[in-house]
């Protein structure tokens, strides 16, 4: 089979695709939000240095000097314990399996938010915060059709680009994609310079106030740093296998991380915006983007409209080439180890994703989700609950104990010295064999028995 590799600048767009997603659009603002604002994104920038970059180049090498899927990645890699490694490797892609299920019911919701916002004129967005709370709770404790409905377009979006593969899948979709997104984006920004609350957002945003920073907080910034950089769950470890040779590894790394960073930012600007302007709570959490932010559209008449229109297709963006990025590793697996072609593993994967999908989706169903609860646990959080707050942390802890430990340092030094001195390449190892692991351990142990 001829191997389909990316072009440097579509490498960065499909990570960057992958990066970006509900996770620095949606979630960001709000834990911004309820972490008391800008101390808070400092924080975020710091452990996106020393724990998120090294970890994100571990799974880089780790996919590049194997140039294979996950499960053989890590096999192919070490002389010892190829089982247990392949296993390893195994547990990251069924995460990513898994949040990609219901990953992509949160998709629906957008999908449904962008068709209300494109239906009727003036607007058909609800204008008080009580309408706003009412249209969102009725559609996800009652709608289970409208729901499956979103949910079946949102995922038929991803098998389609998948189904073409990486070049004029993945890569196509992303170079279009990700520049759109950060067009719209900035027209909102640009139209947020001109609304009062851009400064009290600026503010909330840009000027620290340590006192709201707690070990929480650290905790928070941890996990939101591996959810919104797509660590441990095989991706990066994937997309790196397609990597052309002769892409600066460093560079490309850091452009990543950078356009995460920035887009992140100025959603969180733009969203504050409105919430300033309308005296809106900024700590509110979920609810920001599906509540609030409808409702101050709605307020704003035609220009809301399009503002709202222009809102949700771009975290569509974001979020669609974000959920492809998790349910690639799965189906690259099926096609390099069982020989599959891409259509049969994509059937194969989706087939399991779409049913966990559509028990997400009836686990908030009113008088159906309590019916198969677990641990005292409706099943989309416990799913949500496992993926990322056991399982993603052992795989990011896995990548880089494997790099930092496993793989042969010669082979480390040969991969990453065109781009990086010796010196940087020293700093990295340090982290990656005891400061990421010890952080990512820490978080998990606090998370599962002190939260
Ligand atoms: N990084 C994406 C986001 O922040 O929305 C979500 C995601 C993609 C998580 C890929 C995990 C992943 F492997």
């Amino acid at each position: 089979m001829a191997k389909e590799h990316f072009s440097k600048i579509g490498y960065v767009l499909a990570v960057a695709g992958s990066a970006v997603g509900l996770g620095a659009i949606w979630k960001f603002p709000y834990v911004v939000g309820q972490n008391g604002g800008s101390a808070f994104v400092l924080l975020y920038i710091l452990i996106c240095a020393i724990v998120a970059i090294p970890v994100f180049l571990a799974e880089l090498s780790i996919g590049k000097l194997s140039e294979s899927d996950t499960v053989n990645a890590f096999k192919k890699l070490t002389t010892k314990n190829k089982t247990l490694w392949g296993y390893v490797g195994g547990a990251t892609m069924l995460t990513a399996a898994m949040i990609a299920s219901y990953y992509l019911v949160i998709v629906g919701w957008v999908f449904k938010y962008l068709s209300i916002s494109l239906s009727s004129l003036p607007t058909a967005l609800p204008s008080d915060m009580n309408t706003s709370k009412t249209l969102f709770m009725e559609f996800l404790t009652k709608d289970w059709l409208g729901q499956l409905i979103f949910f079946a377009i949102a995922f038929a979006s991803c098998i389609i680009i998948l189904s073409r593969g990486v070049k004029s899948g993945i890569e196509k979709i992303s170079v279009w994609m990700m520049p759109a997104l950060f067009l719209m984006l900035i027209f909102m920004l640009l139209y947020s310079f001109s609304m009062s609350g851009f400064i009290k957002a600026a503010e909330f945003l840009l000027v620290p106030d340590f006192s709201k920073i707690g070990l929480d907080s650290l905790f928070s910034a941890i996990g939101l740093a591996f959810f919104t950089m797509s660590l441990g769950m095989a991706v990066i470890i994937t997309y790196s296998a397609s990597l052309a040779d002769g892409t600066n590894l460093f560079k490309s790394t850091i452009s990543v991380v950078a356009i995460n960073i920035a887009v992140a930012i100025i959603a969180g600007l733009v969203i504050f915006t409105f919430i300033f302007e309308f005296n809106a709570e900024p700590s509110q959490g979920v609810g920001l983007v599906f509540m609030s932010l409808p409702t101050l559209f709605a307020n704003l008449g035609i220009v809301g409209n399009i503002l709202s229109v222009m809102f949700f297709s771009a975290l569509i963006f974001a979020a669609i080439t974000s959920a492809i990025s998790i349910i690639e590793p799965f189906v690259f697996f099926l096609i390099r180890e069982f020989h599959m072609s891409r259509t049969k593993s994509l059937v194969a994967v989706g087939s399991g994703i779409f049913i966990l999908g559509v028990l997400c989706i009836f686990a908030n169903i009113e008088g159906i989700g309590e019916k198969y609860m677990l641990f005292g646990k409706d099943f989309f959080t416990l799913l949500d609950f496992t993926a990322e707050k056991i399982l993603l942390p052992l795989g990011g802890i896995g990548g880089a104990l494997f790099a930092g430990y496993v793989i042969k340092k010669e082979a480390i030094y040969t991969l990453f010295r065109p781009y990086m001195t010796d010196w940087m390449i020293g700093v990295w190892y340090f982290l990656v064999r005891y400061i990421s692991p010890l952080f990512v351990l820490a978080i998990m142990i606090y998370m599962l028995f002190f939260s």
